[in-house]
């Protein structure tokens, strides 16, 4: 089973409590453990009732069903295939009107939607909920008389612009599936994704600064739209926001360059056009289509252990009620005092659930931020929150771990005492950057939410409640309304109190994934054929003595860097692309700010010799098909890989070779031992060389 990463939780800290400050509590929406457990109780025993009422708060065109049978329908049987999950059928809603129609109704036009704040400090902006709207609208119009309809799937390659949260709230509102692809991808990826979803609308920007870097958007779309074309995929209406020029410093000569020669080298008339032309002509009005519980709201790809990404495909209602209702308890959500800030990508199912849906349903006023913390310096943050007077604070653990770097002294100079919550999402958090998040950035006042979800899971699922949990740094601590876990051995026996395996849940909550887009049967095999009657996470997790519950990483072929999940088989893929490679095996190793960073082994095709220029080029390749992030540490030539007689690669061995560790286990269903010494003097002639 799968050690805790650096094998930190000692006893000792396992029993570390940090009850909920009381700042905290005076205005929580749920006080204490008792009135969790009672919520809990009856969310998990009578979901209609419970989701029923939260449904109230919203419109719905079609009113939602009343009793369970209708509510919520379920299976999770494999041998009952298909597998099926749906809430509230028969209702009918949109979203998008929930998230601004609503807000704007009930009299909250006024009040700002976004602070938008740039890479550059000087460019900042703002949106209230009345101009989100018309803006939103408009955009609905324009996508409306290029052709889409409902059902379509709009492709969004963006950076973290206002645009970007009008695209997606418009596709909503038009009834269209938008599947974003993260800003930080190769045309490539862009393209599979464009081809897999088979999207004939694309919309994106011509290009960002992170930090000091520009990052040519509209070129990697126009090498995107071409590859994919060459593969059958036409997108046929192409819509680029000019973001560089407006800019207080585009970066000056370079950008404005690079706007212009990106323009005159791919545009193409007809199929290319500006976000602010097609805005000039497009109508104000529009209402929205009203969409049934069950339509998809929209996709979103995630790693996948066969190395092709999954098209994740959420639906409307639950998606809605989950992201609305999670937002506001895992967050505490203040509507009157809050400012919220998720510093996650819209990219990233952290974006869509709780950069735009979650924010917006509750009419909460959120910082979307374009940068990097580390730009212009580390202190950015501090300086965001000490600006804006933000109150839940919502970030990443490699995020957090970068930081301590620079000290405990650095947010002295600023006035963060409006921090009430801090949020972490992506992998698990070591006790240590847990606590320095609770005492340096939270000044020991803030409650502390690590919140374990997925893409496939829309929301949160194990996740502390702000005024009712008493914390355990490191610890995802107890499910979410709706959400049953169970934790479970290899050979599917649920294990009870204190124990480790594999945590799966038994019933589905509003907010699941329904399918993987265009493959169902996958989604089948990927989630629910290990474990018949569960949904499978594909991660490990302990249970305490106290029931608290310890997500310790992923227990399949995946690997997580920086909080961007990977398939070991992606990378693979890649690198035997490489003429000169004839095998490939990629394994995590821990890394003190990325938790996890890529080490692979490669095996040159016979005859060949290994050097830095293959090496180098292997990087490259990665980097272009698929995307910076996924650069591998760690490249050592592999004579032979360790393998089982039937040929399967003993990845835990390989495990154990790139840490170092001497001591293999059980080798003894190896076919040739004999490699793994070389391997060891190979590793060894790699860090020399280095
Ligand atoms: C995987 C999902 C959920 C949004 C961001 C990532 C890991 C996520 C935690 C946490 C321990 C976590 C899991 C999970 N993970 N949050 N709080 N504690 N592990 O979404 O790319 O779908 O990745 O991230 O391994 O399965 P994703």
């Amino acid at each position: 089973m799968t050690t805790f990463l650096y094998g930190y939780v000692s006893e000792l800290t396992m029993s570390d409590v940090y009850s909920p400050p009381d700042r905290v509590v005076v205005e929580s929406h749920c006080k204490g453990m008792d009135e969790y457990k009672k919520m809990y109780d009856e969310s998990i025993k009578q979901p209609h009732k419970f989701w029923g009422n939260i449904a109230e708060q919203f419109f719905w065109k079609t009113p939602v069903p009343d009793d369970l049978s209708e509510f919520m329908k379920y299976n999770f049987n494999v041998s009952e295939s298909p597998i099926k999950i749906e809430w509230m059928c028969g209702a009918q809603t949109n979203i998008c009107y929930n998230a601004l129609d609503r807000n704007v109704e009930a009299g909250l036009g006024d009040k700002i939607a976004f602070y938008w704040v740039g890479n550059d400090p000087a460019d900042k902006g703002q949106i209230t909920y009345r101009e989100l709207l018309a803006e939103v609208c408009k955009f609905s119009n324009v996508l409306v008389n290029l052709g889409v309809k409902k059902g379509d799937r709009v492709a969004i390659y963006m950076p973290m612009v206002t645009e970007l949260v009008v695209a997606m709230l418009a596709c909503a509102r038009i009834g269209a599936v938008h599947s974003i692809v993260f800003g930080g991808y190769s045309a490539d990826s862009l393209a599979t994704r464009i081809l897999d979803a088979g999207a004939r609308v694309l919309v994106t920007a011509d290009g960002v600064y992170r930090g000091t870097k520009l990052i040519k958007l509209l070129q990697i779309a126009t090498a995107a739209m071409e590859k994919a074309a060459e593969q059958g995929q036409e997108v046929s209406h192409h819509i680029c926001v000019s973001h560089l020029p407006r800019l207080v410093n585009p970066g000056t000569e370079e950008a404005m360059q690079e706007h212009t020669a990106s323009i005159e080298s791919g545009w193409k008339t007809g199929r290319d056009n500006w976000w602010h032309e097609l805005m000039r002509d497009a109508l104000p009005d529009h209402t929205p289509e009203w969409v049934d519980s069950e339509d998809p709201l929209f996709m979103l790809y995630t790693s996948g252990s066969t190395g092709k990404p999954k098209g994740v495909l959420h639906s409307t209602a639950g998606y809605m009620l989950y992201t609305a209702t999670t937002f506001k308890h895992s967050f505490d959500h203040q509507p009157e005092t809050d400012v919220y800030w998720c510093t996650a990508d819209i990219g990233w199912i952290t974006g869509h659930s709780y950069v735009t849906y979650g924010p917006l349903l509750n009419s909460a006023t959120s910082v979307l931020f374009e940068g990097t913390p580390f730009y212009p310096d580390h202190r950015r943050c501090w300086e965001i929150i000490s600006e804006y007077k933000v109150s839940k604070f919502y970030t990443a653990p490699t995020a957090i771990r970068s930081l301590m770097k620079f000290g405990s002294d650095q947010t002295k100079p600023y006035d963060l005492s409006s921090l009430k919550v801090l949020g972490t999402v992506g992998e698990p958090i070591n006790p240590e950057a847990w606590q320095w998040y609770h005492s340096v950035v939270g000044q020991g006042q803030c409650s502390i939410t690590d919140t374990y979800w997925q893409t496939e899971t829309g929301g949160h699922i194990i996740t502390p409640l702000p005024g009712a949990t008493h914390t355990k740094p490191g610890s995802a601590c107890f499910p979410f309304f709706g959400v049953v876990p169970e934790i479970l051995d290899e050979e599917g026996k649920v294990i009870e109190g204190e124990g480790e395996g594999y945590i799966v849940f038994k019933q589905p909550w509003p907010g699941m994934m329904r399918t993987v887009y265009g493959d169902h049967e996958r989604f089948e095999k990927t989630y629910f054929s290990k474990f018949p009657g569960y949904y499978m996470s594909g991660d490990g997790a302990k249970r305490d003595k106290d029931g608290y519950i310890w997500i310790t990483g992923r227990i399949d072929d995946m690997l997580n860097c920086s909080g961007h999940l990977m398939s070991t088989a992606q990378i693979e893929s890649v690198l035997v692309e490489h003429s000169l490679v004839a095998e490939a095996a990629v394994v995590p190793i821990p890394h003190l700010i990325k938790g996890e960073a890529l080490y692979c082994f490669v095996t040159m095709i016979d005859g060949e010799v290994y050097t830095k220029e293959i090496r180098d080029q292997l990087k490259t390749m990665i980097r272009e098909k698929i995307a910076p992030f996924a650069t591998p540490d760690y490249i050592q030539e592999a004579p032979g890989l360790p393998k089982t007689r039937s040929g399967k690669i003993m990845r835990r061995v390989l495990k154990k070779i790139a840490n170092d560790e001497t001591d293999l286990g059980d080798i003894s269903t190896m076919a040739d031992s004999t490699v793994v010494e070389v391997l060891f003097s190979k590793r060894q002639e790699m860090l020399d060389s280095k």
